[in-house]
């Protein structure tokens, strides 16, 4: 059947995927039991999953619920560092693979659990001798390459508090997220390899730190060892090389014993408003969550090759590609650079080589691999695969029948897992080896996770409707603040419904068997890619540029990225808008925020559609740019000023 004829069948049917029998006979979870096992006794459900975990002290209390504040495993000990090395290293798990590394430009490097323990523990020692305490900040700013890592476990082993900052990341956004955090020492490297270039991170990280006072020491990475990279970039005393610093340090080093309420790490994320929010997420109920649904959601087993795709710098990196796999002592692939590089089948390249067998990656990904067509994955012996999973945006159904087909050659069950940096692990998804797929739809809440769509008022919508998607019980892994605003915690999560009902500023319906669909953010931050940017931190880096007097930014539907950047920019006195001045912002905002931010399209305008209260409608401007019939302009300051933009947007896109 062609592709069209099969979807639209499907979309029809509205067809169910059971999980295969031959996938549900081994599953770690293969009966729908544990649904009304969880529902009976929550608490008691999350305490058996903690049981997971290899814990100093055991807690004394699972839940204590101060809305919106919530304490997990209250009065227990353990170290995320200890549950990811240490444990694994009284079984044959010894010498088992724990990171498969590959190098974008192909190098190879395995750890067993043995080597990355020892590695953790000398740069733990080599962070001590800087004297770096139990609590303290570190900011870590490297590639995909195994220093990331062992960065990241080497401060949990000794109680530090790592923020790590997505390599792609601008020296500016740096700055904002070291100096927030108030870190004493960063970890970089000379550079990272991407699509065969190189990102000058030393320099990135020089110049942010030159307005960091906070930062102590630079430790650096030799990732690339090209001279040029450092030359004029090394403030001796400060910086220090990474082989240098761990070459005599002791292969052992004691595990802290953390309260399970201990701050393991703080990731930075966009919010609607104001400068990034440091999410904050702590020791005990983070680590068994992410355990519980890396075992539960992503099947992983002591003979998977697992791989996620997704960068550390992610949250899906921290906890599916760090902490989820290596607490329950899998082996975890890295790979540093682009899908596309030397060509476009890197990934089953990857796949076939390693005999990956469960692959988790994100839906923009999966789009990008249907643009270069099927001739690419079908090259590769994919047979190894068992399981596959999405993350971070929406999967149109097109999408999933064609991972489905091409990718798990229609043998793999697909988890579409929804959840955020704030939950800290998996929410909403099916069990693989439980819960027939539906494509475009993550199902139900996982056992043990309460959550609903309800109306503006809170009520529950009926099937079929939208509204919003709410948490209405605490959960182990949620964020606990953030860092440095607990106001804006409240606000922010528990403004909307109360203190008690989590609002995750998702859009969704239940559809009519009680599967929730997730339609998008309904606050003012774009998914570009899978990833959060948020529409003021575009605009002031637009207005920043002396040619700006006013932005407003949104996002409108995109092909291959989910959703790209517009922004309607009104120029000062004296500029002229043209083709070189549109490159030259998109330019500058990429060079404020990240690449990821770069607008796609910028469109030169005399003045933008406003309330006669001042406030830009953002809604008019997206159903121009998304061709749409206009909505309801009666609140407009001046009706005139939405036709007259949508008459040029017109003229512009036919131009194009
Ligand atoms: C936002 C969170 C969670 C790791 C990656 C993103 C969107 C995430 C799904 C999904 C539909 C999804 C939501 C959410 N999202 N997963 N399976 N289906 N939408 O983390 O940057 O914190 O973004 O990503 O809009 O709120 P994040």
């Amino acid at each position: 059947m062609a592709e069209r004829e099969h979807l639209e069948a499907l979309l029809q049917e509205s067809r169910l995927f059971p999980p295969p029998p031959e996938f549900a006979a081994r599953a770690n979870v293969n009966s729908p039991d544990i649904y009304a096992e969880a529902a009976r006794d929550r608490l008691a459900f999350w305490a058996r999953q903690a049981e997971r975990l290899h814990w100093f002290r055991k807690w004394d209390q699972v839940l204590q619920w101060d809305p919106p504040f919530a304490k997990w495993f209250v009065g227990g000990k353990l170290n995320a560092a200890y549950n990811c090395l240490d444990r694994h290293l009284d079984s044959w798990r010894r010498t088992k693979a724990a990171i498969i590394w590959e190098g974008e430009p192909g190098e190879e490097r395995v750890l067993t659990y043995q080597d990355l323990h020892r590695e953790v523990c000398r740069f733990a020692n080599a962070l001590k001798a800087l004297g770096v305490q139990r609590g303290d900040r570190v900011t870590i700013y490297l590639p995909m390459i195994p220093e990331l890592p062992i960065a990241m476990l080497a401060c949990a082993r000794i109680g530090a508090v790592h923020s790590v900052v997505f390599g792609g990341f601008s020296a500016e956004a740096l700055r904002d997220r070291i100096r927030d955090a108030q870190a004493r020492v960063v970890i970089t490297a000379d550079g990272g390899w991407r699509r065969g270039g190189v990102i000058p991170l030393k320099k990135n990280t020089d110049a942010a730190v030159a307005q960091a006072p906070s930062v102590e020491k630079v430790v650096v990475v030799r990732r690339i060892g090209d001279e040029a990279l450092v030359a004029g970039h090394w403030t001796p005393g400060r910086d220090l090389w990474w082989h240098d610093l761990v070459r005599d340090q002791p292969e052992t080093c004691p595990a802290e014993e953390m309260d399970a309420e201990d701050p393991l790490f703080i990731l930075y994320t966009s919010g609607s408003t104001g400068k990034p929010k440091g999410v904050l997420h702590t020791t005990g109920g983070y680590l068994t969550q992410v355990a519980t649904t890396t075992w539960m959601v992503l099947d992983l087993k002591d003979d998977d090759i697992y791989w996620c795709t997704a960068d550390i710098g992610w949250v899906t990196g921290h906890s599916y590609v760090v902490y989820g796999p290596l607490a329950l002592g899998g082996t975890t692939v890295m790979y540093e650079g682009a899908p596309d590089y030397p060509d476009r089948g890197r990934f089953w390249q990857i796949v076939q080589k390693y005999r990956v067998s469960i692959f988790y990656t994100a839906p923009t990904a999966i789009r990008s691999f249907m643009k270069w067509g099927e001739e690419w994955p079908a090259r590769y012996d994919l047979s190894s695969l068992r399981l596959l999973g999405t993350v971070g945006e929406p999967i149109n159904p097109e999408a999933w029948i064609w991972y489905h087909r091409h990718i798990g050659r229609e043998r793999c069950p697909i988890v579409d897992t929804w959840w955020q940096t704030e939950t800290g692990a998996i929410l909403i998804s099916p069990l693989p080896g439980v819960t027939a797929a539906k494509p475009g739809s993550a199902t139900r809440p996982l056992p043990g996770i309460e959550a609903e769509v309800v109306d503006g008022s809170g009520e529950p919508v009926r099937p079929g409707e939208g509204g919003f998607l709410v948490i209405t019980s605490p959960w182990p892994g949620m964020l606990r603040t953030l860092w440095g605003d607990p106001d804006r915690y409240v606000n922010t999560y528990f403004g909307k419904f109360g203190p008690t009902v989590y609002f995750t500023g998702d859009g969704a319906k239940k559809d009519p068997d009680g599967y929730i669909v997730i339609l998008g953010r309904v606050d003012d931050v774009i998914s570009v890619a899978g990833h959060r940017v948020g529409t003021w931190e575009v605009e002031s880096a637009l207005v920043d540029h002396p040619a700006v007097a006013e932005a407003a930014v949104i996002g409108r539907s995109h092909e291959v990225k989910g959703q790209a950047i517009t922004a309607f920019v009104i120029l000062r006195e004296g500029y002229r808008p043209g083709p070189e001045l549109e490159q030259e912002l998109k330019q500058h905002v990429a060079q404020k925020i990240g690449a990821i931010a770069r607008p796609e399209e910028i469109i030169f305008t005399a003045d933008l559609p406003k309330t006669r209260s001042g406030k830009i409608m953002r809604r008019l401007l997206r159903d121009i740019a998304e061709g749409r019939a206009l909505g309801d302009t009666t609140t407009l300051a001046d009706p005139a000023v939405v036709a007259t933009l949508k008459a040029q947007y017109e003229e512009k896109e036919a131009g194009d």
